[in-house]
């Protein structure tokens, strides 16, 4: 297929333009899954600070021979060196919010990831990205369960399988405790006001009916209410993934498996043992421990020793172009963002896919042309630091 054009709105050149039409745009207790972390939100914020951190040196005087901001990504040569994290309830946001983004992904040549409790099933977006999608897996209790979504995945063709492995537990998320919000998300009065606030999600959420986990639905038993969504989801799946559990679906999974929510070396020697194709270091949008270091410094911490043996892509606070090149400076050999992409959807609607990838890659050319790189590969060179 072919690359779209670099067409954003110019009324929106930013994550933060986006952000902002986005509050305007979705009733709070939708705005508040999104933009939430989990407790005080320390972690949530260092995903975006530590980034300011990192310092780029430009080389004016390099011969200019163009630049090419293409990568080679298991097997596939991608338009730009990022790409769209797995998001569960997309369609709480924004009615159809997987399908927009899968669609603009795969126009601009670049990689989206559906998530296990997505609100598009997989036949979807297999269907309408013409199997080029990437799909994250939560780990199900039943091995039937897991075998069928796999089966589904391969009669897809879909090449690559991430594994999450960073949900122990449900992150204790203050905010989403406060709207009332949970695994299932209540309709309770307040909410129903919020959504009244907001007559043009009410309306395109009516008209394209009550967002459903569409990949899981065929699990569930036909009469099962709201309120037994949460039990199913609780004995459905394992939160936790060791590395048997893994073993065997790498035993199992023919394409290439990725683990995603990667932070210590423990993990990615193990992820190396078990012959994972790549790792997302991430620590889910700090949405699980505030405790925890920015994904950024992980990143940093693991590719002195590992960028050489393991394929590490990151995530979290990506905010912008020069974002995506501070990352891929540190070591990164790709990238992916969360709620950049769930802004600019909940902002423009059925735009904010192209709009958003538009305004990236535009972005992060702009930085590259700046920074005198030919390639992402020659971005490493250009770190001065990592530390203010
Ligand atoms: C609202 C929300 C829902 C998420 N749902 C999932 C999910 O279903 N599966 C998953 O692997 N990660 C999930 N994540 C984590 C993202 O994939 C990603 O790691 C994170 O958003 C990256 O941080 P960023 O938003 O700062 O880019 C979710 C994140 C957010 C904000």
């Amino acid at each position: 297929m072919k690359s779209a054009h670099l067409n954003y709105n110019p009324l929106f050149p930013s994550v933060g333009d986006l952000k902002k039409r986005a509050k305007k745009r979705i009733p709070k207790f939708a705005f508040d899954y999104l933009e939430g972390g989990c407790n005080d939100e320390i972690n949530l914020g260092k995903n975006e600070k530590d980034f300011h951190q990192i310092t780029l040196m430009p080389q004016y005087l390099k011969k200019y021979i163009g630049v090419d901001t293409s990568i080679k990504l298991f097997d596939h040569v991608y338009d730009a060196p990022f790409g769209v994290s797995p998001i569960g309830l997309q369609g709480l946001m924004w009615p159809n919010a997987p399908e927009i983004l899968a669609k603009a992904a795969v126009a601009h040549n670049i990689p989206f990831i559906l998530s296990t409790v997505s609100t598009s099933s997989i036949e979807h977006i297999a269907d309408v990205t013409d199997g080029r999608f990437w799909f994250q897996l939560y780990h199900p209790a039943k091995s039937a369960m897991c075998d069928d979504i796999l089966d589904r995945l391969e009669a897809v063709n879909c090449p690559v399988l991430v594994v999450l492995v960073d949900v122990p537990s449900f992150g204790f998320r203050y905010r989403e405790i406060k709207v009332g919000l949970s695994m299932p998300p209540k309709m309770n009065i307040n909410n129903i006001f919020q959504a009244a606030l907001r007559p043009g999600w009410s309306f395109e959420t009516l008209r394209n009916g009550i967002p459903e986990f569409a990949t899981l639905k065929k699990y569930m038993d036909k009469k099962l209410d709201m309120s037994q969504l949460g039990q199913f989801m609780n004995n459905s799946f394992d939160k936790r993934v060791d590395a048997d559990r893994i073993a065997a679906i790498r035993d199992r999974w023919k394409g290439k498996l990725v683990l995603k929510g990667i932070v210590s070396s423990h993990d990615i020697e193990k992820a190396i043992a078990l012959g994972a194709d790549g790792v997302i270091v991430s620590n889910h949008g700090g949405r699980q421990i505030d405790a925890c270091e920015s994904s950024i410094r992980s990143l940093i911490n693991l590719s002195e020793n590992y960028s050489e043996k393991m394929t590490m892509m990151l995530d979290g606070g990506i905010r912008s172009g020069p974002d995506v090149a501070r990352a891929l400076a540190c070591g990164a050999k790709f990238t992916f963002m969360g709620r950049p992409f769930m802004y600019g959807v909940s902002a423009l609607g059925k735009s904010g896919g192209i709009h958003t990838i538009s305004m990236f890659k535009a972005q992060f050319k702009q930085a590259m042309e700046q920074l005198c790189c030919a390639t992402p590969n020659e971005l490493p060179g250009t770190l001065i630091s990592t530390k203010s």
